[in-house]
């Protein structure tokens, strides 16, 4: 039988902890990969030394080497570095490029038939990155996104409503920004639209304090950004992928005219199944959703637009 095997590339705080929480579905063997080779390995063994306790029984190595993720059925790059205070998720553009270019050509070269899941920031343009520098089918290159902002919608709407976190479905689209486009109409409890539970005011209010999550964060964090939230996001889609499952959710996926937007990656509902995307949903959006998912497009062609200026994939 062979077996499932996922690689992390970043054991930061997203990177490790997304592969304690993949380690826990017990669904595949782990690879951690980073340049700091000792402080992942003892990363590696202090989950491995966890196992008896926590109940899962799986291979978790902790390496420097990029050739260990060799077999790979899905790639997670998480490294780069994270937002401090002040910082918009585009202040990152430069440095993060570097480091994911790195990435996704050890990816190509080692692990040519994975799918890869990127989550490193500005995430929507690390996607083009890791698209163009692996050089690999559209629907194997998606980002972590959607899943992460719709868990924080449905987190602040179980908490409005006082009411069980299983209850809640939401839907954010857009990208991974100021902009994302998060969607009451679409957004249940119980698969009652939000709309018809709560007043427009708290409504406008938990979706502002959703845009801003990831901000509230590094403001009150101080060294870095979010990462149980992110990493059980990245879990659920690596988990998708590893099952076939077809599960729908929202994330970055590159579009050919879906939604009227082109060549642009960004956050709407697609099915996860073994071959990544296995298909993009095209909801129908009222005018003002349509406007406000093409402010949120714009501003990540503009962030395409200034990766163009210094990017090479090669
Ligand atoms: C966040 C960062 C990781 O949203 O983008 O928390």
């Amino acid at each position: 039988m062979s077996r499932n095997k996922v690689s992390i590339i970043g054991a930061g705080n997203v990177g490790a902890t997304a592969t304690y929480y993949i380690a826990e579905k017990v669904i595949a063997d782990l690879v951690m990969v980073d340049v700091e080779g000792g402080m992942t390995r003892a990363k590696a063994l202090d989950f491995l030394h966890a196992g008896p306790q926590r109940g899962y029984d799986v291979p978790i190595v902790g390496t420097n080497d990029f050739a260990q993720i060799a077999g790979s059925n899905v790639v997670v790059i998480t490294a780069g570095i994270p937002r401090k205070p002040g910082m918009d998720r585009m202040d990152l553009l430069k440095v993060n490029t570097g480091i994911v270019k790195q990435a996704a050509r050890a990816i190509a070269e080692h692990a040519p038939n994975a799918v890869v899941i990127v989550v490193s920031n500005p995430l929507d343009i690390m996607c083009h990155v890791a698209l163009r520098s692996t050089g690999f089918a559209l629907r194997r290159v998606i980002g972590m996104a959607g899943i992460l902002d719709s868990t924080r919608f449905r987190y602040f709407v179980a908490e409005q409503m006082q009411c069980a976190l299983s209850s809640v479905h939401a839907m954010v689209l857009g990208g991974h920004g100021d902009q994302m486009v998060p969607l009451p109409r679409l957004t249940t409890v119980g698969g009652v639209p939000i709309t018809q539970l709560l007043d427009e005011p708290t409504i406008a209010r938990l979706v502002d304090r959703t845009r801003k999550g990831g901000a509230e964060i590094v403001a009150l964090l101080k060294t870095g950004s979010a990462y149980y939230a992110p990493a059980a996001s990245v879990a659920e889609m690596v988990e998708a992928v590893i099952t076939d499952r077809k599960h729908l959710a929202p994330c970055a996926a590159y579009l050919r005219g879906e939604y009227g937007i082109n060549d642009l990656y960004i956050g709407v509902p697609v099915l996860l199944g073994k071959n990544g995307v296995e298909r993009i949903i095209e909801l129908t959006l009222t005018e003002e959703e349509r406007r406000q998912l093409a402010a949120s497009a714009d501003a990540v062609r503009k962030g395409v637009e200034e990766l163009n200026t210094f990017y090479k994939p090669t």
